[in-house]
C-alpha cells in the first residue's frame, strides 16, 4: 500500500538520500526551517452575507490590504458546510490510500485535467514535487455524470458517490468564488459584474494534493514556488500545515485554522486588476512525520472571454501592464511549462 514516493525512498534508503529529481536547488528551497508566520487577514464573511454596510466596508478594506501586498487571506463564516469539506477530505484520503496500481488506473494523461498524477513538474522547474494529486474539472452546467462517471468507471458503482460529493464541493466553491469576486469588484471600485461576466460559464479545476511524509524535508518540496495562473484559488488545508507565501522576500507560513478557507489571487486576477492586486507567490513544504492533504479549487474564467482590465484601473499614471489574452490560450501556454514526461520518473526503478 506504500505510496510511490515511499517506494522510491525505500529503494534509495541505503544512501539516506531521496532520488535526485526530488532534490530542489537551494535558491528555491531556502529558508525551509523558517517559522515566521504570514500575518494575513482572517476575514469574517457573515456581515457581508447579512448585508451589514459597516461590516461590508471593513471586510472590503481588509481584503484590499491583503491583495495589495501578497494576495492571500483566509475566510471564516464562508457559508460552506464543514461536513461537506470533511467528507471530501475523507474521500480523498481513501483514494490516496489505494494501492498504487489502482490509482494508476485513473492516471492523468498530458493535456487532461482529470485523474491521478504523481510527481509532474511544476511550472518553471524540472524538479519533482513530493506529492500525489487527484484532479477533476467542474462546469456549473456540466452533467452530473462528469465527476460521478469518472469515479464510477474507474472504481465501480460504490465510487459514484465520491464523484457526487466532489461535484457538490465544487458547486459550493463556485458560489463562494463569485461572492469573493463581488467583494474584489467593490474593493477596486469596479462596476458591479464586470469581473463576474468574465467567469460566466467557465470551467474550473479541482486538485487534491496528498503529501506523504518525507525523510529529507529540507531537500524536497511538496509544491514548488509558483503563482497560480487562474483568477482565484480557494484552498482547504488540514491541520498539518505546509503552505507558505513569499512576502517581503521571506517564505512565511499560512497557519491552518479550523473551518477557515484560504483564498489567494492568481495571475489572471492580477491582469484583470491591471497589476493593482498581486498574484500570490506560494509553495508547500513537507515534513518528516505527517502526511498532509490540501483541497484546491481553481476558479477559472470562461474560455473565450478576453481578459481586459476595466477602464477605471487604466490611467496615464497606470498604463496597461499586460496585453489582452484569452483564458484558454493562457491555460495552454502554462500547461507547456507544467509537465515532464512521467516516464522519465519511472527510470528511477
Ligand atoms: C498549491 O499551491 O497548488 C498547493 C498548496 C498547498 O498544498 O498548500
Ligand atoms: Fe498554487
Amino acid at each position: 500500500n506504500a505510496s510511490l514516493h515511499q517506494l522510491f525512498f525505500l529503494e534509495k534508503s541505503s544512501t539516506n538520500l531521496i532520488p535526485e529529481k526530488f532534490i530542489w536547488p537551494k535558491e528555491e528551497n531556502h529558508n525551509i526551517t523558517s517559522h515566521e508566520e504570514l500575518n494575513e487577514p482572517i476575514v469574517d464573511l457573515e456581515g457581508f452575507f447579512n448585508g451589514d454596510k459597516d461590516t461590508t466596508r471593513r471586510t472590503t478594506e481588509l481584503i484590499r490590504s491583503a491583495c495589495l501586498s501578497h494576495g492571500l487571506f483566509q475566510v471564516i463564516n464562508h457559508g460552506v458546510n464543514l461536513k461537506l469539506i470533511n467528507s471530501v477530505h475523507d474521500h480523498v484520503k481513501d483514494f490516496f490510500k489505494l494501492p498504487i496500481d489502482e490509482k494508476l488506473r485513473v492516471q492523468r494523461v498530458p493535456g487532461s485535467f482529470w485523474g491521478y498524477s504523481f510527481a509532474h513538474a511544476d511550472r518553471f522547474t524540472l524538479n519533482l514535487p513530493w506529492k500525489e494529486t487527484l484532479s477533476c474539472c467542474f462546469h456549473e452546467n456540466g452533467h452530473d455524470s462528469e465527476a460521478a462517471g469518472f469515479f464510477k468507471s474507474a472504481f465501480g458503482e460504490e465510487c459514484e458517490h465520491t464523484g457526487l460529493i466532489f461535484k457538490e464541493y465544487c458547486k459550493a466553491m463556485t458560489k463562494l468564488s463569485l461572492t469573493i469576486i463581488e467583494i474584489l469588484e467593490m474593493s477596486l471600485g469596479v462596476d458591479n459584474s464586470y469581473f463576474k461576466e468574465i467567469f460566466k460559464d467557465g470551467s474550473s479545476i479541482m486538485r487534491c494534493n496528498f503529501y506523504p511524509p518525507c525523510q529529507e524535508p529540507g531537500l524536497a518540496l511538496g509544491t514548488g514556488p509558483h503563482c497560480d495562473p487562474t483568477a482565484l484559488t480557494i484552498l482547504h488545508q488540514d491541520q498539518v500545515g505546509g503552505l507558505q507565501v513569499l512576502s517581503d522576500g521571506k517564505w512565511k507560513s499560512v497557519r491552518p485554522r479550523h473551518g477557515a478557507l484560504v483564498v489567494n489571487l492568481g495571475d489572471t486576477l492580477e491582469a484583470l486588476s491591471n497589476g493593482v492586486y498581486k498574484s500570490c507567490p506560494h509553495r508547500a513544504i513537507v515534513n518528516k512525520s505527517m502526511e498532509r492533504i490540501s483541497l484546491v479549487f481553481f476558479f477559472c474564467p470562461s474560455e473565450d472571454k478576453v481578459i481586459v482590465p476595466p477602464e477605471n484601473l487604466v490611467t496615464t499614471e497606470r498604463p496597461r501592464l499586460y496585453p489582452d489574452f484569452k483564458w484558454s490560450d493562457f491555460l495552454q501556454f502554462t500547461q507547456k511549462y507544467y509537465r515532464v514526461d512521467v516516464s522519465t520518473l519511472l527510470n528511477f526503478t
